[in-house]
C-alpha cells in the first residue's frame, strides 16, 4: 500500500471558506449539505477532512447522530471547527482528533463516511488506499457521503471545467503541497471497492457531484 502524503491546509485555512464561496458560491456547501438529512439517528460518524467545520453544524442541524468523530489534520483548520461547535447549544458528542484516516484505530466503525472535497486531493493510488481504509471502518449497510468535483469524458468536457481544474490543482500544489494535478478516477475506484452509487446530486453545472454510496450488507 503507498503512503498518503499529508497535504497542508494551515495557512490557506484562514481564508479557505471565502476562497470557496468566492469561485463557487454556495455551491460546494449546497452539494455537500444535500444528503445529511439521510443520516440515521444514533449514527456513529466520521468527518474526514471537514476543514472550518460548518459541515459538522450543519450535520447536526439536519440529523441526530449518537457520536462524530471530526479527523483532519489541519490544526488552524480543527480550531475554527471547534471554536464553532462550541458556539453552538449542540449536546452531540463530538470528538476533533487531528490526524488522518491513518489515525483511525482498528476497532473504530462507523454507520456513515462523509468525504467533501478532501479525496481529490490525492493520486488515484493514494485514494484508492485511503478509500479501502474508510471501507473497512464503515459498517455493513453503512451510508458513504462522497461529495466531490465531477470531470465528465476527457472529450466532452467543458474548456472552463479544465480550466479550473488546472488552476486549481497549480494553486493548491503551490499552497498546500498537493502532488496529484487531476481529479482521481472516482467512479472506477468506488467500483473496485465494491460500492455502488444510490443516489447523487449535481451541482455547479455538473461539476460538482454529491453521492450517496452504501456498502454491501455480506
Ligand atoms: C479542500 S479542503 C476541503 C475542506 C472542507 N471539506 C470544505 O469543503 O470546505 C480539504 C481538507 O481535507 C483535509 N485533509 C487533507 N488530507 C487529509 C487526510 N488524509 N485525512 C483527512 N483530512 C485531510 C485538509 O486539511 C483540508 O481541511
Amino acid at each position: 500500500m503507498s503512503s498518503p502524503s499529508v497535504p497542508d491546509f494551515n495557512c490557506i485555512a484562514p481564508v479557505y471558506d471565502a476562497l470557496a464561496q468566492l469561485v463557487y458560491g454556495d455551491a460546494q456547501k449546497r452539494a455537500q449539505a444535500h444528503f445529511l438529512s439521510l443520516i440515521p439517528a444514533g449514527a456513529r460518524v466520521l468527518v474526514l477532512g471537514g476543514g472550518s467545520g460548518w459541515i459538522l453544524t450543519e450535520l447536526l442541524r439536519q440529523s441526530a447522530p449518537v457520536h462524530v468523530l471530526y479527523l483532519e489534520p489541519a490544526r488552524n483548520m480543527l480550531q475554527q471547527a471547534q471554536n464553532r461547535f462550541r458556539n453552538t447549544s449542540s449536546t452531540a458528542q463530538v470528538e476533533f482528533r487531528l490526524g488522518t484516516e491513518l489515525d483511525l484505530t482498528p476497532q473504530e466503525t462507523f454507520h456513515v463516511v462523509l468525504t467533501p472535497f478532501v479525496l481529490d486531493l490525492f493520486p488515484a493510488a493514494e485514494a484508492y488506499a485511503m478509500m479501502q481504509r474508510l471501507s473497512q471502518a464503515l459498517l455493513p449497510g453503512g451510508l458513504w457521503l462522497h461529495t466531490d468535483f465531477h470531470a465528465s469524458a476527457p472529450e466532452s468536457q467543458p474548456v472552463w471545467q479544465k480550466l479550473l481544474l488546472w488552476g486549481m490543482y497549480r494553486f493548491f500544489g503551490v499552497v498546500s503541497n498537493l502532488s496529484a494535478r487531476e481529479l482521481p478516477p472516482f467512479e472506477a475506484l468506488f467500483q473496485k471497492i465494491g460500492f455502488k452509487t444510490h443516489r447523487e446530486a449535481f451541482y455547479f453545472r455538473k461539476f460538482i457531484r454529491a453521492q450517496v454510496l452504501q456498502k454491501a450488507v455480506f
